[in-house]
């Protein structure tokens, strides 16, 4: 039978470490200019290794040969110097603060959400409430209170030009946000406190970025490229372009 919200089952890899060789049975779920962020491709060659409690499979009950969807998390300590604010560099701060700690051996405090993925077969059935739900649930019985998010909106790539923060602001009639992503995280018992202006940054030669995305890059400006969040700066004479996500942090008390 098919996942449904009720038939799902999400698992972290400390506690099924069998299941760390379905992950590379889910199709490519992300665009080809997105999986070209040095850091993020850092974080997931090694995370396996270094933090599979952070790891969550998703699949059906009766299924578990078959993945539906995964799930990402990394810890990190927050408070101290240089830490006092949620970074603008969102998604690649906490990678780099995660990963530098680890190696230092300092222990985290703060855990960030980096990714929620479902199978493009299976999207629009209600799973997303449950893959977050179950996200919350593994932060706290790692033994942390709070969870935030650096959150790639999905309804943004429709409106490239409209700044983050004017986008992460709109509420529908309900009070809850126009975007659906943002949507699920509020209703989880998110709130959103920010946006990061730059939280991952993509630059390549005009030659890389055409073969990313099949666009033609022969022309100095700003070129919209489906899937991204804002638009891609292009420069031809000097031979390469750079697209600067923007993300909103958003905030999960676990506490209660
Ligand atoms: C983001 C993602 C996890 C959401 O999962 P999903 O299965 O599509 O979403 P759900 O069916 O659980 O629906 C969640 C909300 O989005 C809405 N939604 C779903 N598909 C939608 C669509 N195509 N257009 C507009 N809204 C949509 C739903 O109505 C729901 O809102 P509601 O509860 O207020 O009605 C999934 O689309 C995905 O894996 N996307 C690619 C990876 C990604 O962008 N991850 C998020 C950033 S890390």
């Amino acid at each position: 039978m098919p996942a449904t919200p009720a038939n799902l089952v999400v698992q972290p890899l400390d506690r099924r470490p069998d299941l760390a060789e379905n992950l590379s049975k889910l199709p490519e779920l992300w665009p080809e200019f997105v999986q070209q962020d040095p850091i993020s491709n850092f974080y997931y060659v090694t995370a396996v290794r270094d933090f599979p409690e952070h790891v969550l499979v998703g699949y059906d009950e009766d299924d578990p040969e078959v993945p539906v969807a995964r799930a990402y998390t990394v810890p990190f300590q927050f408070g101290g110097e240089g830490r006092t604010v949620l970074p603008s560099d969102g998604w690649d701060a906490v990678i780099r603060w995660g990963a530098l700690d680890r190696s230092l051996g300092r222990t985290p405090n703060l855990v960030s959400a980096l990714e929620i993925s479902i199978r493009p077969d299976r999207r629009g059935g209600g799973l997303a409430a449950v893959l977050l739900a179950a996200m919350r649930g593994n932060v706290r019985r790692l033994g942390f209170d709070t969870l935030v998010a650096p959150v790639r909106p999905t309804g943004k790539p429709a409106e490239p030009t409209t700044p983050m923060h004017e986008y992460a602001r709109r509420t529908r009639p309900d009070g809850l946000p126009v975007d659906p992503w943002l949507r699920v995280h509020v209703r989880a018992g998110g709130e959103i406190v920010g946006v990061c202006p730059r939280a991952m940054v993509i630059a390549g030669t005009l030659a890389e970025w055409r073969a990313w995305t099949g666009l033609a890059f022969d022309e100095t400006g700003v070129v919209e490229v489906p899937d991204a969040l804002v638009p891609v700066h292009c420069s031809v004479e000097h031979d390469y372009a750079v697209y600067v996500e923007p993300g909103v942090w958003v905030r999960h008390d676990l506490s209660s």
